[in-house]
């Protein structure tokens, strides 16, 4: 990924994020390349910043550098401020990162799957379905209940992987 600059809104509070001249490099000796080289972003708190880029760009690996999940090799984060690398409590606005879905299971209907995590969680089969249910209707999704996770849109798949248990 090479260097970019985001349009950034003329809002005065300080940044929600800040990252600045973000580096990566994967791989060692003659198979070491570099997979970020430079990503600087700014978002104010209230704006919408949209990351895009083909596969392979280098996005994941930014957004595993501003959340604290791996190390960058050059540059640096601010969360409202704070350090995630040094601090871990910056990490505590950030809601919910959506990366793939792969913590459903595919094969099972949406209610299977928080029937499944609520018991996991130490609640009862009846607790859990009936909690299910309720972050379905919440969610909209109601209508998909007998439907396996797999036939769902992402955005429906993305929903039911952040609904609390
Ligand atoms: N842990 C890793 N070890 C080695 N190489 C990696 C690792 N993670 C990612 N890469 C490589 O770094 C490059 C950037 O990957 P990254 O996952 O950041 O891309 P992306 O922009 O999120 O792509 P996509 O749109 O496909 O999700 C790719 O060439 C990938 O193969
Ligand atoms: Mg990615």
């Amino acid at each position: 990924m090479t260097p970019f600059s985001p349009l950034v809104s003329p809002v005065s509070a300080p940044p929600a994020l800040d990252a600045q001249d973000l580096r990566k490099s994967y791989g060692r000796g003659k198979r070491r390349f570099a997979a970020v080289q430079g990503v600087t972003l700014t978002i104010a708190p209230g704006q919408v910043l949209a990351f895009l880029g083909p596969n392979g760009a280098g996005k994941t690996t930014t957004i595993k550098m501003i959340a604290g999940l791996i190390r960058p090799d050059g540059g640096w984060v601010n969360i409202a401020g704070k350090n995630p690398h040094r601090q871990p409590q910056a990490l505590q606005g950030v809601g919910a990162v959506l990366e793939g879905n792969r913590n459903l299971y595919w094969r099972l209907t949406p209610l299977e799957n928080l029937e499944y995590f609520g018991v996991l969680r130490q609640m009862s089969g009846k607790m859990a379905r009936r909690r299910g249910q309720s972050l379905l209707a919440s969610f909209g999704l109601l209508d998909k209940q007998q439907v396996p996770v797999q036939k769902l849109s992402r955005g429906m798949q993305q929903k039911i992987a952040i609904a609390p248990p």
